[in-house]
């Protein structure tokens, strides 16, 4: 086959799949009332609003941004959050965050310019994307993992679900090179483009003392961008770290007990005596991974059409219609050793009420589904981790854990919201 004819095939087959999403939608939605209709320019979603869907995108002429001080994080990190660390080679300046950030929301650093960072991370939707299960890419092109949050990815030292960059500086390389991401085909593309764009004009040089636009410094100013979506300050913290009573539920204080007791979750979403991070930055199987490559012989899947939304599909319908999906075998792919089978990051826990769907492969769109996941043991197989077990939970703790979760929402997240909405978008020449 030419590989012409092989991309021909392979859209062909990414339509007919999209063909079938579109007909199941619509098959099992409700008709559009009207009501409620969040969409508008540039984010339009006709024949897309339900009674069970909600967005939170906000179209982008409602947008209304205000700049905010992202400096500051650096002298007081939010309560409940240690000092952000920042590589000796790569100190923050205002300079580089500014222009991370008009990076970061640049739909033309992809190849056909229609993608930018922010598409797949996007602030409104917590810095990930609630409408995708796995992330999709330039031209609808399949991503095989759940786009995590960007929030307090400062402090992790494994980046990615299996960990397989050390350092965000490197990471921006990734997605700005992946076919199915953001399809560049080289650095020196990317480089090029972004020395012919005129609104760049002495940014980099200005920043860089006197160096242009480059793999290092690309990266340095992304990442500088990435360190100030930093997010605590929550309820939980203002309970936990300052004592004030007052500020969590008492159903959220009784997850908390569960959280860290019965329930055992604290053994890896660890909570320090003067912080929290909610990861123990290890890594774990819980068996989502294991069942989705090996398979349990189940006849349905649930497929995510809308957020909220999960509709089952009889395995054979999907496997008639598209790949297999891709394999997925976790941390192993980085280490190699067998051990490492289908274990996945320890994502940290902050702001998690706003980052659904959940897990590496966003199998679960909601914080009750995690919690009902981890009640009935995970999933059986050998390479399940021995802090995963029946919890012998309630439907009352159950709900007690999500309140739970859902008070460690920072305080700043409208704050950092509206200071990406006053990024430019870099879409014109
Ligand atoms: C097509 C969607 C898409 C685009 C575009 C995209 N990302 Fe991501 N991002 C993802 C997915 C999916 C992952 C998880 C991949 C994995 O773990 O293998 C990810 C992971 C990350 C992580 C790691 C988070 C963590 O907790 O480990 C960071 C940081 C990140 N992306 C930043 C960026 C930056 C910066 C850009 C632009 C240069 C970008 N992303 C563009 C989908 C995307
Ligand atoms: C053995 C370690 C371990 C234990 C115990 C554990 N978790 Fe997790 N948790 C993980 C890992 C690893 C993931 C990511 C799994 C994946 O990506 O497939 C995760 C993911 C999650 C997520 C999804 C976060 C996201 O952004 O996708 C939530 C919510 C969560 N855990 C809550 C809990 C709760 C509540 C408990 C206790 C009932 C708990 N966890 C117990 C390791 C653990």
């Amino acid at each position: 086959m030419t590989l012409n004819q092989r991309k021909c095939k392979l859209s062909r087959l990414g339509l007919s799949l999209f063909a079938l999403l579109i007909l199941v939608a619509t098959l099992s939605m409700e008709p559009a009332t009207g009501s409620n209709v969040t969409s508008g320019p540039g984010d339009v979603k006709t024949g897309y609003d339900s009674k069970t869907y909600e967005t939170r995108s906000i179209s982008v002429l409602k947008r209304k941004g205000a700049p905010a001080d992202l400096m500051r994080v650096l002298q007081s990190p939010p309560r409940g959050l240690p000092p952000v660390p920042v590589p000796k080679d790569n100190p923050m300046t205002q300079k580089k965050v500014l222009l991370g950030r008009k990076l970061f929301f640049d739909r033309r650093l992809s190849l056909n310019e229609t993608m930018s960072c922010a598409m797949c991370h996007v602030p409104e939707q917590g810095f990930t994307n609630n409408e995708m299960a796995t992330a999709v890419g330039i031209e609808g092109r399949t991503v095989r993992r759940n786009a995590p949050t960007i929030y307090n990815v400062a402090y992790f030292s494994h980046i990615f679900h299996d960990g397989r960059e050390t350092r965000l500086e490197y990471q921006v390389w990734q997605p700005m090179l992946n076919l199915n991401e953001m399809a560049n085909p080289g650095f020196g593309y990317v480089v090029g483009k972004i020395r012919s764009f005129s609104d760049y004009k002495g940014l980099f040089e200005s920043a860089f003392e006197g160096r242009g636009p480059g793999i290092e410094t690309i990266g340095m100013a992304i990442a500088s961008y990435e360190r100030t979506i930093v997010s605590g300050n929550s309820a939980f913290d203002r309970w936990y770290f300052d004592n004030d009573e007052s500020a969590l539920s008492a159903s959220a204080q009784r997850g908390f007990g569960l959280f860290t007791g019965k329930a055992g979750c604290m053994a890896c979403h660890v909570i320090h005596k003067d912080y929290a991070l909610f990861t123990d930055d290890a890594f774990h199987n819980t068996g989502l991974g294991w069942r989705f490559s090996v398979g349990d012989g189940q006849a349905e899947v649930p497929v995510q059409i809308a957020p909220g939304v999960k509709i089952m599909v009889p395995k054979k319908v999907i496997d008639s219609v598209g790949k297999p999906p891709p394999s997925d075998l976790g941390r192993y792919e980085v280490t190699q050793d067998p051990a490492d089978r289908w274990r996945y990051k320890t994502p940290t826990l902050r702001n998690v009420a706003l980052t659904a769907p959940y897990m590496h492969n966003g199998v679960f769109g909601t914080l009750k589904d995690v919690v009902s996941f981890y009640n009935k043991g995970g999933i059986p197989n050998p390479g399940l981790d021995p802090s995963i077990r029946p919890l012998g939970l309630t439907d009352d703790e159950m709900a007690d854990i999500v309140a739970f979760l859902q008070s460690l929402t920072g305080d700043n997240v409208e704050t950092l919201v509206r200071d990406a909405f006053a990024a430019p978008i870099g879409d014109r020449r």
